[in-house]
């Protein structure tokens, strides 16, 4: 059995301080659930000091970007070795807003995945499609592409470690969610592509969540779906209770024991 997976993405939310409030409201608020991964991706600048809050709680903590060399002359960027010194366990990677509005390309994601494995951090690798691309049939394709860019040259050890977010672009942030049955759709077909990449069992362990304008309303109908292993929350992680409402029901969709 996959152990269900549910992450907050907070994007360019939060100050420090403001952060530290969040935070504490959703350790106060959370479920405790051994057999769940739940993570907490802020920005940067409140990493330090959430790792502190979240110390002997059981949410990890993640961050939403970083570069994949370890120090130079990157101006502004951020590196594995930094995330690990902050305390962080996850990385998120590939996330539709950097390649949409950061021009992050495959090859770059591609570069991430292989740092962060090195580096001993979880990648979250986020696939998706546009709305045109939906349109014209090409969900696959694009989902395709993107998941053997970043998989090149990993190994299986390895690619155990990853979480896939299909996340449609569509659905981002725009209140529209893909059905349980298109998602899962779509999970079953990354599921085969696994399949063929790695030894077909491997693809059954690899955990694969959604993404797009999740709600405590909708997360009920996602978990229930047998491919879907967890989900990757923006708007819906920035209010405490509506988080962990979110994790709550999606412990009882999955049959997860909580204290
Ligand atoms: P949303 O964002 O839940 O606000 O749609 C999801 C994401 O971008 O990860």
């Amino acid at each position: 059995m996959r152990k269900p997976v549910i992450a907050a993405n907070w994007k360019m939310n939060k100050t420090p301080a403001e952060a530290v409030q969040l935070a504490a409201e959703i350790k106060e608020n959370l479920p405790y659930a051994d057999g769940m991964s739940i993570i907490i991706c802020p920005p940067f600048t409140a990493l330090a000091q959430l790792a502190r809050i979240m110390e002997g709680s059981p949410i990890s903590l993640g961050a939403q970007n970083m570069h994949w060399e370890e120090e130079g002359p990157f101006t502004g960027e951020i590196s594995p070795r930094f995330l690990l010194d902050l305390g962080c366990d996850w990385v998120i990677l590939g996330h539709s807003e950097r390649r949409q509005h950061f021009q992050e390309t495959d090859e770059q994601v591609a570069k991430k995945l292989q740092s962060a494995l090195s580096h001993r951090l979880n990648p979250i690798l986020c696939v998706g499609e546009t709305l045109e691309e939906r349109k014209r049939g090409e969900t696959e394709a694009v989902v395709r592409r993107e998941i053997l860019s970043a998989f090149e040259g990993i190994e299986a050890d390895r690619a155990l470690r990853v979480v896939i977010a299909y996340e449609p672009i569509w659905a981002i942030g725009t209140g529209e969610t893909a059905t349980p049955a298109q998602t899962a759709e779509v999970h079953s077909f990354i599921r085969d592509l696994l399949s063929r990449l790695y030894e077909p069992g491997l693809s059954q362990k690899v955990r694969i969540q959604y993404g797009g304008s999740v709600s405590p309303e909708n997360i009920a109908g996602l978990m229930g779906e047998e491919d879907i292993d967890g989900v990757l929350v923006g708007g819906a992680s920035l209010k405490a209770k509506s988080f962990a409402e979110i994790v709550s029901r999606s412990a009882v969709t999955k049959g997860v024991q909580t204290e």
